[in-house]
């Protein structure tokens, strides 16, 4: 049984992660913005907890730290993340800087905030490994001009945690950066090619074979490598 810190739980790819490792049998944290509306979250069988976490406050964060103390965590998935501004708003012609500030904060920096903040718990954990959910859009090789603040927010948080694997190794901590297809979920759309939960299951089935000879690496969620 791994004890496992999802963020973003309470929809989306998020919600089937928490749903599949408890359905596992595995102790699942599953952090989320506001735990009262999280229905479905809060209705999933098995060792679920719900907590309340916006990776964006470095106050939040601290707060978790301080329900979870010095108890060890397993696994880490950095899953929350928004698509920032509208799209006409994120373009090469008109762009919401503050919204794109936002889209850093919650993509980028939120990843970085969970991975400083529970290095200590992970470094107590059993195999640990860490999964930053990222996106083919932040691959710099895709030449795709659009959601300008979106993919350069996955692009830094590709460096940042490519940064990172090698300082965790230090910790015996594996990490690896995961695009999760295009998903039907709210961010994805209906028409998105994948669903949250074959999405979930590949993502599991990555994190599982993640270890201190592949850290560092982006992959699919169904283990092909990604380019970066
Ligand atoms: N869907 C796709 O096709 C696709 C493709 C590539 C990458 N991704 C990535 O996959 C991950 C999951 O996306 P999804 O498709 O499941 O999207 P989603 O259904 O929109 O869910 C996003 C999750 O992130 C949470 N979140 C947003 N801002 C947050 C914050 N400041 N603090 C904590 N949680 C926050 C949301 O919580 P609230 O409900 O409170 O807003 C929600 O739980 C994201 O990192 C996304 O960028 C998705």
């Amino acid at each position: 049984m791994s004890r496992v810190l999802i963020t973003g739980a309470n929809k989306g790819v998020g919600l089937q992660l928490a749903k599949q490792y408890s359905e596992a049998g595995d102790e699942v944290l599953a952090a989320c913005r506001s735990p009262a509306s999280a229905t479905a979250l809060k209705a999933l069988p098995g060792k679920v907890t719900v907590l309340e976490l916006d990776v964006s406050k470095a106050e939040s964060v601290a707060a978790l730290k301080a329900k979870l103390g010095d108890a060890p965590i397993d696994i880490l998935i950095n899953n929350a993340g928004i698509a920032g501004p509208a799209p006409n708003k994120q373009s090469s012609t008109d762009m919401d800087y503050e919204g794109w500030m936002e889209t850093f904060n919650v993509n980028t920096m939120g990843p970085m905030r969970m991975v400083q903040t529970f290095r200590s718990n992970l470094a107590k954990g059993t195999n640990a490994r860490v999964a930053t959910i990222t996106s083919q859009m932040g691959a710099l090789d895709l030449n795709w001009p659009v959601f300008y603040a979106y993919c350069a927010s996955k692009a830094a948080v590709n460096k940042v945690m490519r940064m990172l694997s090698v300082d965790l190794a230090k910790d015996n901590i594996a990490l690896r950066l995961l695009h999760p297809g295009h998903v039907k979920t709210d961010m994805g759309g209906p028409n998105a090619e994948i669903t949250a939960e074959e999405s979930a299951a590949g993502i599991i089935k990555v994190i599982s074979e993640t270890n201190a000879s592949n850290t560092g690496t982006f992959l699919k969620w169904n283990g092909q490598t990604h380019n970066w």
